[in-house]
């Protein structure tokens, strides 16, 4: 790529950025959640910014940015599953908003597992502060460690991924949720919400979640609605569930 190819390429990047986190001021405005529970989930951040940044291995410029607090209702409210009988699990939890919007429904556990020692200190934080105001905050864990690594509760039955990571380390965590399922038989409902990580490359609507394009290459799951965002279509959710004898591999 010459220097004012990759010069665009930054500059469309740069403008792509800005505009996504002005939508997102938007949506967060009206639709306040900080202030209501004396929280700190909103403010988006650079991963190379955290105290930790060094130690993190993402492998890509990710950054911690929330989902808006409408599109986890809807989604999470689509989602066919036995709340008494399921842990959920928020894959890059980073602050813990979802979390926190997750306890409104009876789950039986909810866990966050989040790569950033830093932001798992906030969500730990956030949790104890919401557990001031909310029932059920008790039931909230928050787990520091790279998702490739994590070991799945026999119970997880709801997976939620907001645009955590690529393809490769996408594909690496279903392998082992299709590894937990085939030891312990059972329902398993994906929810991958954002379409695309917001890189400035193509248009919001031409992409599908990141991870949702990895489930796409394993043969054990199916496609079984997309939801859409009361946000902005950038944020529908594409929920997928795991079927027993997927189609074969290409
Ligand atoms: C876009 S944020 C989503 C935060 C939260 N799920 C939400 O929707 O509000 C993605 C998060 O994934 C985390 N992350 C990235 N790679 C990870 C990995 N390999 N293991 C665990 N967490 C990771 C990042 O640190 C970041 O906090």
């Amino acid at each position: 790529m010459s220097d004012n190819d990759a010069r665009a390429r930054l500059l469309r990047a740069m403008e792509y950025r800005q505009q996504f986190d002005e939508r997102l001021g938007r949506i967060e405005q009206e639709t306040p959640f900080d202030s209501v529970l004396d929280v700190d989930t909103t403010e988006s951040v650079e991963l190379w910014d955290l105290p930790d940044a060094d130690q993190l291995w993402v492998g890509r410029n990710a950054r911690y940015s929330p989902t808006p607090v409408r599109t986890v209702r809807s989604a999470l409210g689509k989602c066919d599953v036995r709340h008494e009988e399921v842990t959920f699990v928020d894959v890059g939890c980073g602050k813990g908003r979802v979390l926190l919007l997750a306890a409104e429904l009876p789950f039986r556990r909810i866990v966050g597992v989040e790569a950033s020692e830093a932001l798992c200190d906030i969500a730990r934080s956030n949790v104890e502060k919401a557990s001031v105001a909310r029932d059920g905050c008790d039931r909230i864990e928050v787990v520091h460690a790279d998702a490739t690594k994590f070991d799945i509760p026999d119970d997880a039955g709801l997976f939620y991924f907001y645009e955590p990571f690529s393809v490769d380390v996408s594909l690496a965590v279903l392998e082992r949720i299709e590894d937990s399922v085939r030891r312990h038989p059972r329902n398993v409902v994906l929810c991958f919400t954002g379409r695309g990580q917001p890189d400035g490359q193509g248009s919001d609507l031409e992409k599908t979640p990141v991870a949702a394009s990895a489930a796409e290459m394993r043969a054990h799951w199916n496609l079984v609605e997309i939801v859409p965002s009361p946000d902005a279509e950038f944020y529908d959710s594409f929920l997928y569930e795991y079927v027993e004898n997927g189609a074969p591999q290409a």
